[in-house]
């Protein structure tokens, strides 16, 4: 029986930190308005795009497994903002980091994209089809925010996280997982001409028009996640206390408070990192796993539970067995481009025309 084991693991936030407060410099909000409700106190705003951040937690995990990228048959890039449509911006990826030999594509499944794509990831190497894969959840979803609405424009950051998966005979790695998606609420959640619905010619240049709607999100988010955990503990047979951590995504802290919960679990045992990066969607779950990993949080042979949902909607939840290594076998030297750039200076633009979009329809 073959096994997908996780060998390594890297992240990458860009430098740039966007506070609460420098938030409140241009939108009606507070620190204590969004800390309170959110958990949230900074996100980070990248100077680069979407495969770079990815490049660079792809190299980190390659580091951690002493692999080279040339090894690797298949790169998974879960994301929602692709540098480009065509081509994927796997592909960018893939000439980055020298994964010659790699089949390669994108995965949309919003922030429920890093679990998706390690469900796909283990399914190739379980099938004998594929035996090296990189999974990495990148995105940028600042970028497509109205800055001009003060509640789903302080939730989200920048960021990429990265693991390789080995096949191993080892009974590790992803062992269960439930995935879902709830398309009759896709337009809870959507920047809705973000694709070839958008007026080529004649809208608002540079403007996205977001739909978002927190409470229902919020209520669906749970239901989502709470299912599929459910699912996934009555598929291994354990129960809240048998999981050593829960690696959960970063939306809310008060979504996180109520899975933990439910699952009985101690906060010791729940990952929480969302005060310091907001919600990097497809990002949070492999940012918060090397945290995790980093701060010894994860022994050998631990057991994790894993839940997302976002954009679609999305949920899923996935049950880990860790192998034996928790430290990495190499660290990368690679970094960023250097920037001088603060967040609100990368943001300005984007500030400024969400402004100018919503004065020209109030003016309609
Ligand atoms: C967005 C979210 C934080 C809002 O929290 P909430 O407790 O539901 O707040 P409400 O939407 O009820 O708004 C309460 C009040 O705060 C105000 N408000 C909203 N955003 C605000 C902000 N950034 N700063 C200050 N006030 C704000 C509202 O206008 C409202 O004011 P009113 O009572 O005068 O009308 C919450 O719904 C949420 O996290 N939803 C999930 C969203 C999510 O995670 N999406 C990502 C999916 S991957």
């Amino acid at each position: 029986m073959l096994y997908a084991n996780i060998t390594g693991w890297g992240k990458c936030v860009p430098p740039a930190i966007l506070t609460n407060e420098d938030l409140a410099t241009f939108l009606d909000t507070s620190d204590e308005w969004i800390s309170t409700r959110t958990g949230i106190k900074e996100r980070r705003i990248s100077h680069v795009g979407t495969a770079a951040l990815a490049s660079l937690a792809a190299e980190r995990a390659l580091a951690a497994a002493g692999m080279d990228a040339a090894e690797l048959d298949l790169v998974i890039l879960g994301t929602a903002c692709p540098d480009t449509l065509i081509p994927n911006a796997g592909s960018a990826v893939q000439d980055s980091i020298g994964a010659v030999n790699a089949a390669v594509f994108d995965l949309n499944a919003a922030c429920t994209g890093f679990v998706y794509g390690l469900s796909v990831g283990t399914a190739m190497i379980r099938s004998g089809a594929m035996k090296k894969v990189l999974v990495i959840g990148a995105d940028r979803i600042p970028y497509f925010l109205d800055y001009s609405i003060r509640d789903v424009s302080v939730l989200f950051g920048d960021g990429a996280g990265a693991v390789i998966l080995e096949a191993s005979e080892q009974e590790c790695g992803l062992l269960a997982e439930k995935l879902g998606c709830d398309g009759d609420a896709r337009d809870i959640l959507t920047a809705r001409d973000a694709g070839t619905a958008r007026e080529r010619f004649g809208g608002i240049d540079g403007y996205f028009d977001v739909n978002f709607e927190g409470q229902e999100i919020f209520k669906r988010a749970v239901r989502g996640m709470g299912q599929a955990i459910t699912e996934v503990l009555e598929k291994t047979g354990l129960q809240g206390e048998d999981i050593d951590l829960m690696v959960p995504h970063q939306a809310n802290l008060r979504i996180i408070d109520t899975l933990a919960k439910r699952l009985r679990m101690p906060p010791e045992k729940v990952v929480v990192n969302i005060e310091k990066y907001g919600n990097t969607s497809a990002a949070t779950v492999p940012i918060a796993l090397c945290e995790a990993l980093d701060e010894g949080r994860i022994k050998p042979g631990d057991t994790l539970l894993t839940a997302a949902f976002g954009a679609g909607l999305t949920w899923g939840a996935a049950l880990i067995k860790w192998g034996d290594r928790v430290t990495p076998i190499a660290t990368s030297d690679k970094e960023l481009p250097a920037s001088d750039l603060t967040a609100l200076q990368i943001m300005e633009p984007w500030i400024k025309g969400c402004q100018a979009a919503a004065a020209a329809k109030a003016a309609k």
